[in-house]
């Protein structure tokens, strides 16, 4: 508690009376965070794979992130678009380096969401047709915009009317993907791999005919890879396990370690049709977060966390399947690389309450699902701890199931 200005308990009840009650809540105070690990205001140690959401892929306050921000501080912490910044020049100059071929220009934001809603503007803008496609399960954030190519209804129907000419198709179905992709679509809008519906991935083929339909109807294909690329699943972009390059990306979550951003990139020809004014941000391209930014970037390299991710998250999706899979209420284990989620047969609620009060940290997907998106930098050990406390919890919740199909 020393040093806190706030008991936990006021951190809670100040929140909770306060804040707009949209998040569903875990009843920890975080304080300090090294990492894949993160401590709370009593000074409890917990395996951190909720990261942030996905977003603290080095790790928390990863040094040389730290040193950056610190240095970037100290010399300018504003920079509007309309005046030019070393930082910004130089982090936009390595964003390009790591991006897929031919994407040589980008957009910078500040969120997820705001780097979907440049994507589909700019799609509108260089196409002059209207219409998206998006698929079933697919999440691209909750402005108004992003939010009308998000699949879930209990999100979308409170908010419309949103933007029209929105068609949803199964994700993984090349054929009710063609009968949709008439000449009013300007873009199809899909993540590589899906993660708020529960690390769904496509089948082998898929991605690849859909960007070959997309080639052939003058679709432009939108990649969302805010949640799965930037070395999360093996490979600096999840769209190159099936070598499919797309013609807008959007990234954000980790690409600044924490500090806000989003990023929406595509090739000159494309990102030329905005023109001055069309389309722009007081914060996007922020000194402090470019500074954070570069950094991140030399760190995903230096320290191969593709390769890792690869080999960490292959042991811990084993370790899952060789401890959980014995249990009835598993259905399945599934991921690739560090995205790894594993579905029950019963609500999930007591599974991630249980972890945190066990010193884990884990997300929700969904009511039955679990979701593990730990730093990239997560070690054996941790990973060995966060089975243990999670085949704890399943045997309980198995005890449940058990106890439901035979009453005593
Ligand atoms: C794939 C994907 N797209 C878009 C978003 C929206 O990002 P943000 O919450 O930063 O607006 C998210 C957030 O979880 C996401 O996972």
């Amino acid at each position: 508690m020393d040093g806190h200005a706030l008991h936990p308990s006021r951190v809670i009840e100040v929140e909770d009376s306060i804040l707009a009650s949209t998040y569903s809540k875990i009843p920890i105070v975080a304080v300090k965070g090294r990492g894949a690990r993160i401590w709370d205001i009593d000074g409890r140690e917990y395996v951190d794979c909720m990261g942030g959401y996905g977003v603290a892929l080095v790790g928390h306050c990863h040094p040389k992130v730290v040193e950056a921000i610190r240095m970037q501080a100290e010399k300018l912490i504003v920079c509007h678009g309309s005046i030019y910044n070393d930082a910004r020049a130089e982090f936009i100059e390595k964003l390009i380096s790591i991006a897929p071929k031919g994407l040589d220009k980008v957009f910078l934001s500040n969120s997820g969401a705001e780097a979907v809603e440049a994507a589909l503007k700019i799609a509108r803008k260089y196409t002059g047709r209207k219409a998206f496609i998006s698929m079933m399960g697919g999440y691209h954030g909750k402005t108004m915009g992003a939010l009308s190519v998000t699949w879930r209804e209990d999100y979308r129907h409170p908010f419309e009317p949103l933007i029209g000419e929105v068609r949803f198709t199964p994700y993984g179905d090349i054929d009710r993907l063609r009968s949709l992709a008439t000449g009013d679509v300007a873009a199809v809008i899909v993540e590589p791999v899906q993660g708020e519906s529960g690390v769904k991935i496509p089948p082998d083929d898929y991605l690849k005919e859909v960007r070959e339909l997309c080639d052939e109807k003058g679709i432009l294909l939108i990649l969302d890879e805010i949640q799965c690329g930037l070395c999360r699943t093996g490979k600096m972009w999840a769209s190159q396990h099936w070598g499919v390059t797309p013609d807008i990306l959007c990234v954000a979550k980790g690409l600044a370690s924490g500090i806000p951003i989003g990023a929406t990139i595509a090739p000159r020809d494309i990102m030329d049709k905005l023109s001055v004014g069309e389309h722009t941000s007081t914060f996007g391209g922020n000194p402090i977060a470019c500074a954070a930014g570069s950094a991140t970037i030399d760190i995903l390299i230096s320290e191969k966390l593709a390769e890792r991710a690869w080999e960490v998250g292959s042991l811990f999706k084993r370790m899952l399947e060789d401890r959980l899979s014995k249990y009835r209420v598993v259905r399945e284990v599934r991921g690739l690389g560090l995205m790894i989620a594993f579905d029950l047969r019963l609500p999930v609620k007591d599974v991630v309450l249980g972890a945190a009060a066990n010193g884990l940290l884990i997300l929700y997907s969904g009511r039955t699902t679990v979701r593990l998106l730990p730093p990239l930098v997560i070690g054996r050990e941790e990973v060995e701890r966060a089975v243990s406390i999670l085949e704890k919890l399943i045997a309980i919740e198995d005890e449940k199931l058990k106890s439901r199909i035979h009453p005593s």
